[in-house]
């Protein structure tokens, strides 16, 4: 079978650099459904779930968040399309040395595209990670929203930049050395539900695709739902930069289903369902009518080690629990059948860690708050699945998110002797108390890196560069 790999930069200064070559030839190919597969987690699913997970459920096309050998190896002889993505850790080395270029290239693309064996290889782009316009953060009136912490940015935001120009020509360079061939879309990430929240005139209803909802007028253009505004959004800047056909591929685009409120997994089936049909009714966007773009769902699986900076919903954007587990049914276009889970997964013993009632829990709260510094008590915060438990319950939840994340190891239920081991599931109602995967957490520590430099550059993008008209609606 004839595998395809593709590597897209997904650059800013790609618009001045390497888009020279993509805008003349706009391509009008089908639209397909992709997911993001990321592994910010603390047990991760291990690919060899992972990518029987994808085939199953007759996924085509991954995103990933950068070249993990392991992940790409797995990926090699699936007959599945990949968009790999560069961290920005590397921008510096990439930058300064053509040849760090080439040998990453080498190492990362050139080693599994020879896998493939046929010679089927198609790489639609360059790789440059996370620099992607986000559409998200635009409101109706096109204006930055700002969130985040501004010094910080003027801290940090300044260590990559320089980088980036020098990265991506190497890159280029060095790709087309390796002859793979390059031509790159744009990619943009539509995230309807942080519209929401920033945008009074924005509606659940019309983030959902409701059909009964009141439409918005932008200037002569009406708009009946959320995505189809951000998109357009994008459309029009790309025009006055210069790119009116360059073609657009929505990178993430999903809905988080715990953390925060309104993200529950009904209204996430809602408003995939409602992009689902969107996308294939082929309806699109008031200024792109009658064709779809290539949507990568944000994202596959829960991931319990994502920065949740921008809010607790951040480690509950999967369509698939943290172990495969579909969270609701879903049509993903390509037949008629519902979701399918992920199959052996392997478990911790079904062993809990939580408070003891018998002991004084005058000094428990200092305990709990540090467990969840390390831990993922996401779900506990207002509008999650275990908002609702009672003192010493959530206490609970936090010592066993804690313990399960240390690979129930005897001394991480300890917790000054308030904690309790036990073998009775102490979950109640939709508060699941998870039991992690048998996985070697390992690359914990890299992945947190890894999260820690997308969010910099979501900041460093936001302040830094792009600046769009301020459009007045009518
Ligand atoms: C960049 O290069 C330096 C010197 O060769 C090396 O020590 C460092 O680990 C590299 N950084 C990354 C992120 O690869
Ligand atoms: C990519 O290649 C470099 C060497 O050029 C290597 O150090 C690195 O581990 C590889 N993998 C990733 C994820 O970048
Ligand atoms: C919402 O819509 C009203 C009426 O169209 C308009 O006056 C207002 O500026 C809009 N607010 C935002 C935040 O877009
Ligand atoms: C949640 O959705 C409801 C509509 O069902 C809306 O009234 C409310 O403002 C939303 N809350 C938040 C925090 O988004
Ligand atoms: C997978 O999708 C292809 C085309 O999108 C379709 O022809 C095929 O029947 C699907 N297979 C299953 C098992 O759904
Ligand atoms: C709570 O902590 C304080 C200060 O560390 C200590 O003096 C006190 O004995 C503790 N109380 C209990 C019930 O452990
Ligand atoms: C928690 O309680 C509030 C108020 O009683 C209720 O509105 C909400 O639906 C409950 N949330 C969950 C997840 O049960
Ligand atoms: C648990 O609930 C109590 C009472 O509502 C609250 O004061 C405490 O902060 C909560 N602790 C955690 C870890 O959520």
């Amino acid at each position: 079978m004839a595998s395809t790999i593709s590597f897209i930069i997904t650059s800013l200064l790609y618009l001045t650099t390497t888009l020279v070559t993509t805008f003349t030839t706009p391509s009008h190919a089908q639209y397909s459904i992709g997911v993001n597969w990321g592994t910010s987690s603390s047990h991760p699913l291990p690919p060899d779930k992972v990518v029987p997970l994808l085939k199953s459920n007759n996924i085509t096309k991954v995103k990933l968040f950068d070249a993990d050998p392991l992940v790409l190896q797995s990926l090699s002889a699936s007959g599945i399309d990949v968009v790999v993505g560069v961290p920005n850790s590397m921008l510096r080395n990439l930058s300064s040395s053509k040849r760090v270029a080439e040998s990453w290239v080498h190492d990362n693309l050139t080693r599994f595209v020879a896998n493939v064996g046929d010679g089927g290889v198609r790489i639609e782009g360059s790789v440059l990670g996370f620099w992607q316009l986000t559409v998200e953060l635009l409101n109706y009136h096109r204006r930055y929203i700002a969130v985040g912490d501004e010094p910080f940015l003027q801290n940090y935001g300044e260590q990559f930049k320089p980088f980036v120009l020098g990265a991506v020509t190497n890159i280029q360079m060095a790709l087309i050395k390796a002859k793979l061939e390059s031509k790159s879309p744009f990619y943009a990430n539509i995230y309807p539900f942080l519209s929401i929240h920033q945008n009074k005139n924005i509606t659940l209803d019309f983030a959902l695709f409701k059909p009964t909802v009141h439409a918005l007028k932008d200037g002569r253009k009406t708009y009946k739902n959320s995505f189809d505004l951000s998109f357009d959004t994008l459309v029009t800047a790309l025009s006055r930069a210069g790119f009116p056909d360059m073609e657009i591929v929505v990178g993430q685009i999903g809905w988080p289903t715990d953390g925060a409120v309104n993200a529950t997994s009904n209204i996430a089936q809602h408003f995939m369902e409602g992009l689902m049909e969107h996308l294939q009714s082929k309806a699109g966007s008031p200024l792109r009518p009658g064709r779809s773009p290539t949507a990568y769902i944000f994202s596959l699986l829960d991931e319990d080690l994502r920065s949740i900076t921008t809010g607790n919903f951040e480690r509950h954007w999967g369509v698939f629990t943290f172990d495969g587990q579909a969270k609701y049914q879903l049509n993903l276009g390509q037949s008629k059948r519902n979701l399918v889970n992920a199959q052996n997964v392997e478990y911790f013993p079904a062993r809990w860690c939580v408070v003891n009632n018998n002991k004084d829990l005058g000094n428990v709260t200092a305990s709990a708050h540090d467990a969840c510094s390390v831990a993922d008590c996401s779900a506990l915060s207002p509008g999650g699945s275990c908002a609702n438990i009672s003192w010493p319950g959530n206490i609970s939840y936090a010592f066993n998110s804690y313990y399960q994340q240390h690979d129930q190891s005897a001394d991480a239920c300890n917790f000054g002797g308030l904690g309790l081991l036990t073998t009775v599931d102490p979950s109640v109602d939709n508060c699941r108390f998870a039991i992690q995967l048998r996985t070697s957490s390992s690359t914990a520590l890299k992945w947190t890196l890894v999260s820690w430099w997308r969010l910099l550059c979501l900041w460093m993008l936001l302040f830094g560069h792009i600046v769009f008209p301020t459009h007045r609606t009518s």
